[in-house]
């Protein structure tokens, strides 16, 4: 259907509750607002007429498109989260995934397996349609196909339950409602800052070993509802949970980790209290995901769809991180190594910054399950100028 709307001359959205009389703001109101598969009808169309119950046009609005009306891009972009930009020139693509997830996680289909299935054409994902799998298995292969091919880890920020499937996949859209955990933008004078700082203070040999690690990392990826997720670790050495009557449904924890400042977590499930003097045999760690974008590499993750004339079904296939050999071709001369040496240190001004964590719980086997906490969980360093190549930097198997 995307490609329908896509390709139609005009398309036409009947506003069955929007009474000839009403006021603006009845658009936003209307049942066709909260309907999951109606986002593709307003993003992919390039012209879109709103008619009311008796065929009049929204707002008396007689622009011949709807999407060259200031007023209803705006009442569009205010109710929907949606940038009116990126909602008139919208583009089918992986990138953003997790905005695009947040646009769908407030919204309501009859079939279950719907509200994944009607994101299939806005991500630009072809994938089987199979209905009576339930909604959790169509998140699931959703999700799983969107970090297979643009290896975006941002769908692993959110909160609520753990999926069936794997314990860092939600169970449920809504799980997405609260939006992008974004820390790390710096600003460039305090990025320049810290960078000074740090070039007396940090060896050229340890950035430059600790960027090598980070930058052979494998992408994120799927193998028997197993992820295998790139992240650098950091064990936990106390976990307390905090007397707190107030808090009925919820626990609350001090946490400490090897070089992480101390943090409060909050889940509702009952973790084993441990410290250095009544340690527990199952070990816990806090992970950041690692993201290939803090390396500054030549983005090769996002393939420039900047022509317009190309057709939806013309336009490539995300490249796959796995084969990404591609490098920035350094020139053996002073500037590149000064610039490699910039970017070494632009890492670990990054790594210093607060991130969003995710608490893990080995199993039996050696494998580890995500705990799913009911909060982001924030974690910082606790010294930048001691981040090195002694992280703990790998590529963990989550059930
Ligand atoms: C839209 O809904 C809000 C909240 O229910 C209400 O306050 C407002 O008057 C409604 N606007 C229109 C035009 O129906
Ligand atoms: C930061 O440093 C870079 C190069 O080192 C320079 O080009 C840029 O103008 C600086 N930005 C600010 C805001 O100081
Ligand atoms: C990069 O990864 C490969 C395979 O995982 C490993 O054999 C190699 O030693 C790594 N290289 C560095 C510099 O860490």
């Amino acid at each position: 259907m995307f490609v329908w709307y896509r390709h139609s001359a005009l398309t036409i959205v009947y506003l069955v509750d929007v009474l000839p009389s009403s006021e603006p703001g009845a658009l936003a109101n209307s049942t066709w607002n909260t309907r999951g598969w109606t986002v593709q009808e307003f993003l992919a169309p390039n012209t879109v007429l709103f008619h009311r119950a008796d065929w009049t046009l929204y707002l008396d609005d007689r622009s011949p498109n709807h999407k060259m009306s200031v007023a209803i891009m705006q009442e569009l972009e205010d109710s929907t989260g949606i940038d009116a930009q990126a909602l008139i020139a919208f583009r089918p693509d992986m990138r953003g995934a997790r905005e695009k997830l947040q646009w769908a996680s407030s919204r309501v289909t009859t079939l279950q397996e719907d509200i994944a299935y009607s994101l299939f054409g806005i991500f630009h994902i072809h994938l089987p349609v199979i209905y009576g799998e339930k909604r959790q298995n169509a998140l699931r292969r959703l999700l799983q196909e969107i970090i297979a091919h643009s290896g975006d880890i941002t769908p692993l920020d959110w909160i609520g339950k753990s999926s069936e499937f794997n314990s860092c996949l939600p169970a449920d859209i809504t799980s997405y409602k609260t939006p992008l955990c974004m820390l790390s933008s710096l600003p460039e004078d305090e990025m320049n800052m810290s960078v000074s700082m740090l070039r007396n203070t940090v060896s050229a040999e340890s950035t430059s070993k600790l960027y090598t690690l980070l930058d052979n990392l494998s992408a994120p990826r799927f193998a028997h509802s197993r992820l295998q997720l790139p992240c650098i670790a950091f064990p936990i050495t106390e976990l307390r949970r905090r007397r707190d009557p107030n808090l009925e449904t919820c626990f609350t924890y001090d946490v400490k980790a090897d070089g992480l400042q101390d943090l409060l977590i909050t889940s509702e499930d009952k973790l084993i209290q441990f410290s250095p003097t009544r340690p527990t045999q199952q070990t816990f760690l806090l992970v950041r995901p690692w993201n290939r974008h803090d390396l500054e590499l030549p983005d090769f993750a996002e393939p420039d769809f900047a022509d317009d004339a190309q057709s939806v079904d013309d336009w490539p296939e995300p490249v796959s991180l796995t084969d990404g050999s591609i490098r920035g071709s350094l020139v053996d001369s002073n500037l590149a190594d000064s610039e490699a040496r910039l970017r070494e240190l632009r890492l670990v001004v990054r790594l210093g910054q607060p991130f969003g964590a995710l608490l893990l719980a080995q199993q039996r086997g050696g494998e580890y399950k995500r705990v799913a906490s009911d909060h982001l969980i924030i974690a910082k360093v606790k010294d930048m100028a001691s981040i090195d190549d002694t992280m703990d930097i790998g590529t963990l198997e989550i059930l």
